[in-house]
């Protein structure tokens, strides 16, 4: 992302406070999504048609209003420039992943850690993606990994709609079957104990969910656990905290073969995004 350009863009634009004011952006597909406060419209606009005409692939400048928020991990938007529209198609690693970026959640941000994920499966797995979103993660393993079959969960339509729509465009649709519901109750239905993985890319509940990921697991398998950790002095400490709380959880349900953090992003001041790579085998 050409973070240089932006910032040189927003001090032309509003001066020294320029930082302040702009300051972050992400780009999906064709959609630039910019976190600014809020000033005059005027401004904003401004800055949107600038960097319409310095990236001439972007065509639709949004201000992200809101944060992330609410059971389907959403965020809110206004327009600043460009098309009038949240739909986009972006593309990672030789995968198309179309979204509206309003309706379901998706972040470029994870793009490093999904091929993480992808090269650690092996041919011939079974995987429950517990948390699939629109579908990034399960695309690309079914893509590349040569998987038994992946079973992806989410509790939100239009993030099933567009994951099925996007399984078509990838040409993986005979790998993946899509659950629309909870994830606790999906795996107690339908997948119980027949899965070699289990990801679980929803910090906030991934906790509370681990009993089901382990009630999908084989009598061994690997349970991937994403958590948002605060730390005081160093980011290990987010590592080691992040191990613990798994550990921790799983203790008493199953032996822990393995169990290695992996620090994936910074997601706040002092907050890490980890994620808990465990080898459990069930208790008999
Ligand atoms: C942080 S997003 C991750 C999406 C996707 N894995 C990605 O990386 O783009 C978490 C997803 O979990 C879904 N979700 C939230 N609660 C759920 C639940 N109880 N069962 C299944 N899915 C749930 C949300 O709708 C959201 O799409």
């Amino acid at each position: 992302m050409p973070r240089r350009l932006i910032r040189e863009l927003a001090k032309r634009i509003f001066g020294e406070d320029s930082i302040r004011i702009v300051n972050s952006m992400d780009i999906i597909g064709d959609i630039a999504i910019i976190k600014a406060e809020e000033i005059e419209p005027e401004k904003l606009n401004l800055f949107g048609e600038k960097l319409l005409e310095e990236l001439k692939y972007i065509k639709v400048v949004l201000r992200q209003t809101t944060p992330v928020e609410g059971e389907y991990r959403l965020r809110r938007f206004q327009h600043i420039a460009g098309e009038d529209r949240r739909e986009t198609l972006y593309k990672e690693h030789g995968v198309k992943i179309k979204v509206d970026v309003e309706r379901v959640y998706f972040t470029p941000r994870l793009s490093t850690e999904r091929k993480r994920i992808m090269q650690l499966v092996k041919e011939g797995e079974a995987i429950c993606n517990m948390f699939a979103g629109a579908g990034p993660y399960s695309i690309l393993i079914a893509k590349y990994r040569k998987p038994q079959i992946i079973h992806s969960i989410d509790i939100n339509k239009y993030a099933i709609d567009y994951h099925l729509e996007n399984n078509y465009l990838n040409k993986v649709e005979d790998k993946i079957v899509l659950y629309r519901g909870d994830a606790a109750k999906m795996v107690e239905k339908y997948i119980n104990g027949c899965v070699d993985r289990v990801l679980m890319p929803l910090p906030e509940k991934a906790l509370d969910y681990l009993e089901y990921a382990l009630e999908a697991s084989r009598d061994e398998g690997y349970l991937h656990v994403y958590l948002h950790i605060p730390y005081a002095e160093t980011w290990k400490e987010a590592l080691t905290k992040g191990k613990e709380m798994v550990i921790q959880k799983l203790e008493g349900r199953c032996d822990i073969l393995e169990a290695k953090a992996h620090k994936v992003r910074e997601v706040g001041p002092r907050i890490m995004q980890v994620c808990v790579d465990t080898r459990v085998k069930k208790k008999k």
